[in-house]
């Protein structure tokens, strides 16, 4: 029997995303928004930096790429801001890079590091690596019915148990913004997203991955304590370089515990 042409794409295309799920993961796409977090990644995984970018020639995005454990590894850094020359972090580049990377580079799963800001009172400390649940945004606020929900833009991560159970890392909700700080109504929608750590990249990761069906997991080490005493800026550049690379560690354990394994393994 012969399909129409639509019908028959459709059909391949679902098999194809059906056998994928059963073939080991041989591409995996590292997002990560700052260079201290992401230079001990590049070199432990000795990849390299591309120079004929697969990006267009305007955008700041850098990609290092090289093979480790038999995975392609391919990780994004969104680069410097052209005018400020500080590092491009927040959703919007998050978004742009997301897109744009999974277009050119079709990866199996997606990995989003960063630091984050982490709760004490939802048992977050200094150092702690989490591996995210579930991701949403805290900043987006718009109090129409359905548009509420849109604005909150939950989405769940990729259910990994026996990556859990291999590894030492804590659970926790993220709630996402484009803000290092925290006003008062950041902090009641954070609540009410019963978040234990606060980035500013992982809702909008995940918004571009769900729309493209790629799974994505969100790897966020914690520099600050959001609801401690110390200043958040202070206390987080105090903590920066110490705790990247605790986040560099859980990466590498995560990257290696991937290695020969099919998504529905992890
Ligand atoms: N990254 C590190 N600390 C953060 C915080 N407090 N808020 C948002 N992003 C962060």
């Amino acid at each position: 029997m012969t399909l129409p042409q639509d019908i028959q794409s459709s059909a391949e295309d679902y098999m194809d995303s059906q056998t994928h799920s059963n073939r080991p993961i041989s591409s995996i796409l590292i997002i990560i928004a700052m260079q201290t977090e992401a230079l001990p990644l590049v070199e432990k995984f000795q990849l390299s930096e591309d120079h004929n970018s697969v990006f267009p020639k305007e955008v700041p995005w850098v990609r290092y790429h090289g093979v480790y454990k038999d995975l392609q590894i391919n990780l994004i850094w969104p680069g410097k801001d052209s005018a400020l020359g500080v590092d491009s972090v927040g959703t919007i580049s998050a978004s742009l890079v997301t897109y744009a990377s999974i277009q050119a580079l079709q990866p199996d799963l997606i990995i989003n590091a960063g630091t984050a800001g982490g709760f004490k009172a939802k048992g977050a400390s200094i150092g702690d690596v989490f591996l995210v649940s579930e991701c949403a945004f805290h900043d987006r606020r718009i109090p129409i019915p359905v548009f509420d929900l849109y604005g909150v833009g939950l989405k769940q991560t990729l259910k990994t148990p026996n990556l859990l159970a291999g590894l030492d890392l804590k659970v926790g909700k993220l709630s996402t913004g484009d803000s290092l700080d925290m006003s008062m109504q950041d902090e009641a929608s954070i609540i009410a997203n019963d978040a234990t750590v606060k980035d500013m990249e992982g809702a909008a990761v995940a918004y571009v991955a769900d729309m493209f069906k790629v799974p994505a997991i969100f790897v966020k080490a914690v520099t600050d304590i959001v609801d401690g005493e110390k200043p958040t800026a202070e206390e987080f550049l105090q903590n920066l370089a110490t705790v990247s690379a605790a986040l560099d560690e859980a990466v590498t354990q995560v990257i290696h515990f991937i290695s020969g394994k099919c998504i529905h393994e992890l």
